[in-house]
C-alpha cells in the first residue's frame, strides 16, 4: 500500500461479459473512497445502484455521483457523448445524486451523432456477423481516436482548433456515411459549432487534466476506486474478438485510461456474477438453452440497462474467470447475485472445455474453437428454502446456507483468490463483507 494511504487504491473490474454488478460493488466500496474514476468505455455501460427506494442507472457517469462529497472522474480513456451526459446529469440530480464532484479529462474523446449513425451502418453492413453493439457510437468514436481524427474534450476550450476539426469531420463523415449507404448526417459546420459551444457552456467547468488530479490524490494518501465498465471478456485484445467492445477493459486499461502508473494500483477486485450472462452476439460456452435459460434470465432480472435486450444466461464458467483473472491480476473477488441461484437442486460449474476431444483449461482465442468447445462441469449441490436476506446479512457469512458456502469455497479454491465480498441482493446492505486486514 502507498505510504500514508488510509486505504489502498482499488480497481473493480468485471470478470465476465459485463453486468456483473460492478455499479453496486463500486457504490458499496465508495463509502470510504475519495475519488471514483472511470477509465474506459462510454455510455454503452449501464451500472445500477439501489439505495433504499431509489434506483440510479448510470451510463456515462462514474458511480461516485451517487454519494455526495466524492470526486467522480471521467478519465482520458473514456469516450463521452456530451448530449447524453448532460441528460444523465439532470436525471442524477433529480434522483438525489450530485455532480459537484464531476471532473472530465481534457484528453477524453467525444462521441458524436455521426458515430452513432456509423455504428448502426457498420452493424447493418456486417449482416449475419453483426456484433450486437449497443449502437451508442462507441466503436466509431474509438476508431477516430486511433486514426487521429477524433475530437478530444479539451478541444471544446480551443476555438480555432475546434473550428478546424469541425470542418474536417463534417465533410469526411458525410462522405463516409454516403459510401456506407447510411442515414445522412444532417449537421453543417455552423450547426455543429453551435452545438459544441453549448457543450462547452454546459460541461466546461468540469474539464481538467484528470491524470494530475488522480495522481495528486494518490500522493495525498486518498482512496481511489477505479470503476471498470463492461468486463474482461469484452476487452478489445483479450476478449472474444470480434464480439467485444472497442476499449481495454482489463487491468492495463486503467493505466492508459487514467494516466496513473501500474505500480499505483494496490488491489484489483474481480466482480464475478455467480452465473454467466452476455448481451449481444458471440460464443458463450456454458449457455443454458431453452426454457431453463429463460428461467434463469427471469430470476436474475437479466435485461440490459442500456438497451433493454434480454441477456443470454449460462452456468458459472471458471475457464472464463481464470482468463479474466490472469488479464487483470485479481487480488480478490466480489461474488454477486448468489441469491438468484436459490432453490436449484444442483449447480453445474464449468472447470474446463473439451475441444476436439481434448481437455483445455485455458480460454482459447479462436472463435471457431470456442464454438466447438463443450463445457466440462463439476456439479455442486444447490441450496433451498432461504429468502430472508436481511436476517442472513445481519448474522454474517457463517449464517449462509452451507451449500452456498461450499459454492463460494469451490470458486476460491479453483481460482486461488479469496472472495472478500459476497453480494446477495441489489441493495447496499445486502452485502457480506469479509475483507481482511489489508483493507484497513
Ligand atoms: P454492472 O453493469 O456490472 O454495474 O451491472 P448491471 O447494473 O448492469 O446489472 C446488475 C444487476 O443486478 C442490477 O440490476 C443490480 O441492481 C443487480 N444486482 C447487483 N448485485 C446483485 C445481487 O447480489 N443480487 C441481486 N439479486 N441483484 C443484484
Ligand atoms: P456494463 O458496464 C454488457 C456489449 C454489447 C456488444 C458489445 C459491443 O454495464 O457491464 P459496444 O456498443 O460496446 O460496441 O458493443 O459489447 N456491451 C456490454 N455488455 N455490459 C456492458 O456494460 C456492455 N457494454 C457493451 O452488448 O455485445
Ligand atoms: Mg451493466
Amino acid at each position: 500500500m502507498r505510504n500514508g494511504a488510509i486505504l489502498p487504491s482499488i480497481a473493480i473490474i468485471g470478470a465476465q461479459w459485463g453486468d456483473e454488478g460492478k455499479g453496486k460493488i463500486t457504490d458499496y466500496l465508495d463509502e470510504t473512497a475519495n475519488l471514483i474514476v472511470r477509465f474506459q468505455g462510454g455510455n454503452n455501460a449501464g451500472h445500477t445502484i439501489v439505495v433504499g427506494d431509489k434506483v440510479f442507472k448510470l451510463h456515462g457517469l462514474p458511480s461516485g455521483v451517487v454519494r455526495k462529497g466524492n470526486l467522480a472522474v471521467i478519465g482520458n480513456g473514456v469516450v463521452v457523448n456530451m448530449d447524453e451526459l448532460l441528460e444523465e446529469i439532470d436525471e442524477v440530480v433529480r434522483t438525489g445524486g450530485s455532480v459537484d464532484g464531476l471532473r472530465i479529462s481534457d484528453r477524453a474523446h467525444l462521441v458524436m451523432n455521426y458515430h452513432k449513425k456509423l455504428d448502426g451502418a457498420e452493424e447493418k453492413y456486417r449482416g449475419k456477423n453483426a456484433v450486437g453493439t449497443t449502437k451508442k457510437g462507441i466503436g466509431p468514436s474509438y476508431q477516430d481516436k486511433i486514426s487521429r481524427g477524433g475530437f478530444r474534450v479539451g478541444d471544446l476550450l480551443e476555438d480555432d482548433l475546434l473550428k478546424e476539426k469541425i470542418a474536417f469531420n463534417v465533410s469526411y463523415k458525410k462522405d463516409l456515411l454516403k459510401m456506407m449507404d447510411a442515414e445522412e448526417c444532417c449537421c453543417t459546420v455552423e450547426s455543429l459549432y453551435e452545438k459544441m459551444k453549448g457543450w462547452r457552456d454546459g460541461i466546461g467547468k468540469y474539464i481538467c487534466d484528470t491524470s494530475v488530479l488522480v495522481n495528486d490524490a494518490l500522493d495525498e494518501g486518498k482512496n481511489v476506486l477505479f470503476e471498470g465498465a463492461q468486463g474482461a471478456m469484452l476487452d478489445i485484445d483479450h476478449g472474444t474478438y470480434p464480439y467485444v467492445t472497442s476499449s481495454s477493459t482489463c487491468g492495463g486499461g486503467i493505466c492508459t485510461g487514467t494516466g496513473v502508473a501500474p505500480n499505483r494500483i494496490d488491489k484489483t477486485l474481480g466482480c464475478l456474477k455467480a452465473y454467466t450472462t452476455r448481451v449481444g452476439e458471440g460464443p458463450l460456452v456454458t449457455e443454458i438453452p431453452g426454457e431453463a435459460g429463460t428461467e434463469l434470465q427471469k430470476r436474475g432480472g437479466e435485461f440490459g440497462v442500456t438497451t433493454g435486450r434480454g441477456r443470454r444466461c449460462g452456468w458459472l464458467d471458471l475457464v472464463v474467470a481464470e482468463h479474466a483473472s490472469r488479464m487483470c491480476g485479481f487480488t480478490s473477488l466480489a461474488i454477486t447475485k448468489l441469491d438468484v441461484l436459490n432453490d436449484y437442486d444442483e449447480l453445474p460449474v464449468c472447470v474446463a472445455y473439451e475441444i476436439d476431444g481434448k481437455e483445455e483449461r485455458h480460454f482459447p482465442s479462436s472463435i471457431s474453437k470456442l464454438e466447438r468447445s463443450k463445457p466440462i462441469y463439476r456439479t455442486l449441490k444447490g441450496w433451498k428454502g432461504w429468502s430472508d436476506t436481511a436476517a442472513v446479512v445481519k448474522k454474517g457469512y457463517d449464517a449462509l446456507p452451507s451449500e452456498m458456502k461450499d459454492y463460494i469455497a469451490f470458486i476460491e479454491k479453483e481460482m486461488r483468490i479469496p472472495a472478500d465480498i459476497i453480494s446477495i441482493g441489489p441493495k447496499r446492505d445486502e452485502t457480506i463483507d469479509r475483507r481482511r486486514e489489508w483493507w484497513n
